[in-house]
């Protein structure tokens, strides 16, 4: 069912994949220092105000100037999203899965050229950045297969009066504001995209300021995919205007949202205060995933898949591991085995083969890093590998700092709690497994979260008892991380999201429409 070219493969040894992505590289730079517009209902439209999108690996490279659309162009795109609702959502459902299949394909047919954008604009290593185009890829198409399964959501009914015919069909609701994050600027900001359009709603997207070039780019390959202009419309800019109009407008019926907690739940909150009725918001939020360790674990396994969840793209997932309990009895042994291979991680300018972690998305997330380091040590907390912050010459000029574990701070400290979105691992002890759960559970949130055991009856003691959305037995390629469309539905639980449905899943498209009865009497009496 899920036509997938890009699932597993392995990189490393792959010459010819390493010859496209690099050649990229080099191609992806001639887009770059443009001036783009926003777009509504297929106009070119600009603002009062710019700003410029520099690439994290060095500040100096100027990725564009965008504009600063606020209030009135929000408004605009919302009204352009409104007109072209009745023609797009009236089509035959078949049209908009050709539709969405050609973005599919146009992806990817770009896959090198858009991984390499990815790298520039969010700083991923070419390992991150193929595999996000791939999952972009996957999650289209998946999303289209789920959809042609279940015959566009119209189905019969029983009919139970004679002479009366009955469907259910599950209908859009309108236009819906996307509001996509930096770490995944293509595969998450496409995914949301598609469950809106797909369905039949149309869409008014706005990317981060962080990212807003892979959001142009997007933007254009779906109307280039036949996304007619004003099913989908494009707004650039300042998150709070553009947050303020969608939440409190009429003729937003919906919205998607990932990125933080804070405003996951302003939105939640706000979309239905002082509304006459409330709007669905489809929030995929933060975590603090954990990883429990016990005795039977296989060490080097726990290690590495630790490694990998805990610093791929330099912790800034929402599925990053950020706290690791282990077992006491091998803890010592872990601790030693974390910290060399943490030691032996490459940290570099990510359009390096040989990187395997490159710089922080912006120096805010630095500050972050440091404030948090600080806070740790002062609290009573050791540093087991990493802490500090590097600077410019040798890795770049970015935010580069170094993959980070902290070992006794109290399993009540605000660390232990808060998500930071930035490669500090926190790593605390437990006896028996219970406690560990019980540890692992004691956070708002519920996301992503792993075990390393070699004992099925732990296996299964952790799977009953964790509260996470996405959870892993023993993943040496990543602890937490590597959700993929068509396997492993993406969905938070508690404060991680909103729906209780993940994307990538089987039930994802259903946040996105709701229930028609329809009943025809064919009977004349
Ligand atoms: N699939 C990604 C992960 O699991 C998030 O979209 O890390």
């Amino acid at each position: 069912m899920l036509e997938s070219k890009f699932t597993y493969v392995s990189l490393e040894s792959d010459e010819r994949i390493h010859g496209e992505y690099e050649a990229a590289l080099i191609e992806v730079e001639r887009e770059f220092g443009e001036r783009h517009p926003i777009y509504i209902g297929g106009r070119e439209v600009t603002a009062r105000r710019e700003f410029e999108a520099r690439s994290p690996i060095d500040p100096g490279i100027l990725l564009g100037t965008f504009q600063e659309g606020g209030e009135e162009a929000a408004r605009e795109a919302i009204a352009a999203a409104n007109e072209a609702f009745p023609d797009w959502s009236g089509r035959d459902w078949q049209d908009r899965v050709a539709i969405i299949r050609r973005a599919a394909g146009l992806i990817e047919d770009r896959r090198f050229w858009l991984a390499a954008l990815i790298t520039y604009e969010a700083g991923k290593t070419r390992y991150e950045a193929l595999a996000e185009v791939g999952e972009a890829v996957d999650m289209l198409r998946y999303y289209c297969s789920i959809y042609e399964q279940s015959n566009g959501y119209v189905s019969s009914m029983h009919s139970p009066a004679p002479g009366e015919e009955c469907r259910s069909v599950m209908r859009p609701y309108g236009a819906w504001a996307v509001i996509s994050p930096f770490n995944f600027p293509i595969a998450l900001a496409a995914g949301m995209i598609t469950g809106a359009l797909l369905t039949g709603n149309t869409v008014v997207f706005k990317p981060t300021s962080k990212t807003p070039l892979s959001g142009v780019i997007l933007y254009r390959l779906f109307v280039e995919a036949g996304v007619a202009p004003g099913a989908i419309n494009l707004v650039t800019g300042p998150g709070g205007p553009f947050g303020e109009v969608v939440v409190a407008h009429p003729d937003v019926a919906g919205i998607a949202f990932t990125g933080s907690r804070a405003v996951g739940e302003w939105l939640l909150r706000e979309s239905t205060a002082e509304q006459p009725y409330h709007k669905p918001v489809v929030a995929e939020l933060g975590s603090k995933n954990p990883v429990i360790v016990t005795a039977s674990a296989d060490i080097e396994k726990a290690v590495e898949g630790v490694v990998r969840a805990a610093y791929g793209f330099g912790g800034q997932k929402c599925s990053a591991t950020s706290r690791v309990y282990v077992q006491s009895s091998v803890a010592e042994r872990f601790i030693e085995a974390l910290r060399d291979r943490v030691n032996r991680i490459e940290v570099g300018d990510p359009r390096r083969r040989e990187v395997t972690y490159g710089p922080l998305i912006d120096d805010d997330a630095r500050l972050t890093f440091q404030r948090a380091i600080e806070e740790a040590i002062r609290d009573g907390g050791r540093l087991v590998a990493g802490g500090e912050v590097l600077e410019g010459g040798l890795y770049g000029l970015g935010a580069y700092v170094l993959p980070t574990v902290i070992t006794g701070l109290p399993h009540n400290h605000r660390l232990f709690g808060d998500e930071l979105f930035v490669p500090i691992l926190l790593l605390g002890t437990f006896e028996s497994l219970e406690e560990g759960l019980r540890l692992a559970n004691a956070t708002d949130y519920g996301l992503t979260a792993g075990i390393f055991s070699e004992d099925p009856a732990e296996i299964r003691y952790f799977f009953d008892h964790i509260q996470s959305g996405v959870v892993y037995a023993n993943r040496r390629g990543g602890a937490t991380t590597g959700a993929w469309p068509g396997a492993q539905p993406f969905g938070g639980w508690k404060a991680s999201g909103s729906t209780g449905r993940g994307a990538g899943g089987p039930y994802y498209l259903l946040s996105f429409v709701r229930e028609q009865a329809q009943t025809l009497v064919t009977e004349r009496y």
